[in-house]
C-alpha cells in the first residue's frame, strides 16, 4: 500500500510540475499579450484532482493515519478554482493575464498549504 502512495505521490508532483511549468511557458507571452490556456495546464490540474482524491482514498484505507480534513478540503476548493478558470478557457485564443497570474497563485498557494499547514 506504501508503494502505491509513493507512485501517487510521485505522480501528484508530476502533475504540479504541469500545471505550474503551463504556466511557466506563458511568461514570455505576456509582453505580447498573447497568452493561452495550454494543455499542460488542462492535464496538470486533472492530474492533480484524480492523483489527490487517489491520494486520500490509499491514505484512508492504510489503517495508520487518516488524512487531515481541512488541510485537504482546501487544497480541493483550491484546486477546484483552478480547474474553473483552466477548463472554462482552454479553447479560447487569448486569455486576460490577470487569468494566467490567478492560477499560478492559486497553484503555488496550494503546494504552500501542502507544505507549511501541518
Ligand atoms: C494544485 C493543487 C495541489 C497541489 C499543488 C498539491 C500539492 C501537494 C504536495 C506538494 C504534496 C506533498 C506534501 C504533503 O504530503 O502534504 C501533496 C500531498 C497530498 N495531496 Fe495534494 N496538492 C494539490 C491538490 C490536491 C487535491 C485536490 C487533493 C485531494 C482532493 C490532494 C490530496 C493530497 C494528499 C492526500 C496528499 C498526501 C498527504 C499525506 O500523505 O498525508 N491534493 N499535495
Amino acid at each position: 500500500m506504501d508503494v502505491l502512495r509513493q507512485i501517487l505521490l510521485v505522480l501528484h508532483i508530476v502533475g504540479i510540475a504541469a500545471l505550474l511549468g503551463g504556466v511557466l511557458t506563458q511568461m514570455s507571452a505576456l509582453k505580447t499579450g498573447d497568452v493561452r490556456i495550454v494543455p499542460a495546464m488542462t492535464h496538470g490540474a486533472l492530474t492533480m484532482l484524480v492523483t489527490g482524491l487517489a491520494l486520500v482514498g490509499v491514505v484512508q484505507a492504510g489503517l495508520d493515519r487518516e488524512v487531515d480534513n481541512a488541510k485537504i478540503g482546501t487544497k480541493l476548493v483550491v484546486l477546484l478554482a483552478i480547474l474553473v478558470l483552466v477548463w472554462g478557457n482552454r479553447t479560447a485564443d487569448r486569455v486576460s493575464p490577470r487569468i494566467l497570474g490567478a492560477i499560478g497563485l492559486l497553484t503555488i498557494a496550494n503546494i504552500a498549504i501542502a507544505v507549511m499547514w501541518t
